[in-house]
């Protein structure tokens, strides 16, 4: 079992927000390492998620960050530590087994297949059959269904300017398809979501869609990793932050707790985080 450990004083949680730290984090790595020959990635990172919140993830260019969610979720297997999910430990192979046991994410790099219309890249690797024997006996697609229930998600995040859901991603501009990314992640999370800069490719509105879309799956419950280089995103969305810095973690704030300021300054090695302030003994 992983022992919940939060690093950062109650006093600094809201109080209405207190109770989801009480139950078991929904997702932890301890002691994460991956290193590349000399090159050292990660160094022996502890993350915890909880249920209910919005964890981001902040740190400078080659910090860390996309490595960590990868070793947390299948993409990399880690030279070192343990991932927990609902406190059991778990050995990811590969991103699909993530998403098996209820973890989408959505990687920096974006796993879009531009040739494919938007419909089919939604439902990638769980496209659904036709009902009766055209589906069990002839499998046989359920592309209509699957089409009108990929436009109701993108709907649902709001991406108007998405005409027809057979268009070909590849012929979407990059703000679309990472529209298309974050609404298929939203659509199948069942326990967790992480999003590797979400917002990075799109414009003021449709960053104000995908912010919105967080808030809802934070509501319903979801544990949410939002890595950003976004400030003000960060300190709107999170819950709590992760400040990753030369492969380690350089200490986990609340927007209640630093401000942006402060934050950058951790995060640059300008300031130190010293966990007794934190805890109100300095
Ligand atoms: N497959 C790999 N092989 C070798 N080195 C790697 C590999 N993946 C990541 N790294 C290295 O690990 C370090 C962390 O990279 P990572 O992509 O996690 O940074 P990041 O914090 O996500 O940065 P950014 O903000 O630019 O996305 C970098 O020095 C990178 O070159
Ligand atoms: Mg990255």
């Amino acid at each position: 079992m992983a022992v919940a450990r939060l690093p950062l004083s109650i006093d600094h949680i809201p109080e209405e927000k207190r109770s989801i730290y009480d139950a078991e984090p929904v997702l932890s790595g301890r002691g994460m390492r991956i290193q590349w020959g000399h090159v050292v990635g990660l160094d022996g990172v502890d993350i915890d998620l909880y249920k209910g919140e919005v964890l981001a993830v902040i740190g400078d260019n080659g910090a860390g960050k996309s490595t960590l969610i990868k070793c947390l979720t299948g993409a990399y297997e880690p030279t070192g530590g343990t991932v927990y999910l609902d406190g059991q430990e778990v050995h990811f192979k590969r991103p699909q087994d993530a998403r098996e046991a209820g973890i989408e994410t959505v990687y920096q790099q974006l796993a879009v297949i531009p040739a494919l219309d938007i419909a089919s890249n939604l439902y990638l690797a769980r496209e659904e059959r036709r009902a009766g024997p055209l589906g069990s006996v002839f499998r046989m697609l359920d592309k209509r269904g699957m089409a009108r229930r990929a436009g109701e998600s993108v709907q649902n995040l709001g991406i108007q300017t998405i005409q027809n859901m057979g268009q070909a991603v590849e012929n979407l501009s990059g703000g679309q398809r990472q529209a298309v990314a974050v609404a298929r992640a939203a659509a199948f999370g069942s326990k967790v979501v992480v999003l590797d800069e979400p917002t990075a490719a799109l414009g003021v509105k449709e960053s104000g869609m995908v912010l919105d879309m967080i808030k809802q799956l934070r509501e319903s419950g979801l544990g949410i990793i939002l890595i950003s280089h976004n400030m003000p995103h960060v300190w709107e969305a999170a819950d709590r932050i992760h400040i990753q810095r030369l492969g380690g973690c350089a200490g986990v704030i609340t927007p209640q707790s630093h401000d942006m300021g402060e934050g950058v300054a951790i995060m640059t090695g300008a300031k130190k985080l010293v966990q007794d302030q934190l805890d109100g003994a300095a």
